[in-house]
């Protein structure tokens, strides 16, 4: 029998995710279904009680609930403990469980253009201290990065996040020092909504003097190339949005969901157009 998948959050309309798990559900042949339910913060708690009276097999969490939903959950995989945030939630044994795929998500979007044990040894700087980057930083530690450095522009935050990640060996910087020694980086990653639509004349730090072949990734994906992806591929970055980030991180959710693996390109050729490219 089909099961059903959902997404909560608030507004929900122009979500890419119903269309790119439908298409996926159908691609392999399970006649599962995703809808996305508009759920306000005052009906959070009501939502996860049909959840489990309805007996909805899994669900993604998307803003302003991904913090809050933690306490209606049976379980939180530690991953998204560390993180302090689920954006996934399976129904197991009749237990609901939490996990947070977002930071995984964008390891493996990165691991499209860079060798796994290369990407360990790297340079990697990441500008923001807020849940997205908690998330990129939790995931790339777990993962095995080695180097890694952050900036943010409220310095206080970039040192909870350090700890909270359990940074042992991670570096602080303030914007004007990573400017400065921005050349010493070979992977820096946007985190913050600097220069997302409409605001796409901002960028989130100077990139003048980077290196040719720097990876320069933005995990905005609105517009597609951030002005500051545009400037860094004319200093010869390998430039990489946010797309990648995106469908892995619903990649990863169905594999948990469904224990089938769908196809990727596919879903990413689905958003892609949705997103005009
Ligand atoms: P998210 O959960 O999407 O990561 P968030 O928790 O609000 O969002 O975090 C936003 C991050 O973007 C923070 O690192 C924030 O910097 P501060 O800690 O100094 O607030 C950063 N950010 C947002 N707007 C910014 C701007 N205009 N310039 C520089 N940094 C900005």
């Amino acid at each position: 029998m089909g099961k059903l998948f959902g997404l909560f959050g608030h507004p929900v309309g122009h979500s890419m995710s119903p269309t790119m798990h439908n298409d996926a559900f159908a691609n392999l042949g399970l006649s599962h279904y995703y809808q996305a339910f508009d759920v306000r913060e005052e009906n959070l708690e009501t939502a996860v009680k049909g959840v489990r009276a309805l007996g909805i097999s899994g669900f993604n969490v998307t803003i302003p609930h991904k913090v809050a939903i933690m306490q209606y959950l049976d379980e939180i995989d530690t991953e998204a403990e560390i993180i302090g945030a689920v954006n996934t939630v399976v129904l197991r044994d009749n237990k609901l469980i939490g996990y947070n795929t977002d930071g995984i998500g964008y390891v493996r979007s990165l691991l499209e253009l860079v060798d796994k044990e290369e990407l360990k040894q790297k340079s990697i700087l990441v500008i923001g201290a807020g849940g997205a980057a908690r998330a990129i930083v939790t995931s790339m530690l777990r993962f095995g990065a080695q180097n890694v450095s952050i900036t943010n522009r409220t310095i206080e935050k970039a040192e909870e996040l350090v700890e909270h990640c359990r940074g042992q060996n991670m570096k602080i910087l303030s914007l004007n020092e990573a400017e400065k020694g921005i050349d010493q980086f070979e992977v820096i990653i946007n985190t913050t909504s600097v220069g997302m639509s409409p605001n796409i004349d901002e960028i989130p730090l100077a990139i003048e003097n980077i290196k040719k072949g720097t990876i320069l990734s933005d995990i905005v994906y609105n517009p597609l190339k951030t002005k500051w992806l545009a400037l860094g591929e004319e200093k010869g970055a390998i430039i990489h949005n946010g797309v990648g980030m995106f469908v892995y991180q619903g990649a990863e959710a169905f594999e948990m969901w469904t224990d089938s693996k769908p196809d990727y390109a596919r879903m990413k050729e689905i958003v892609m157009k949705r997103l005009g490219g």
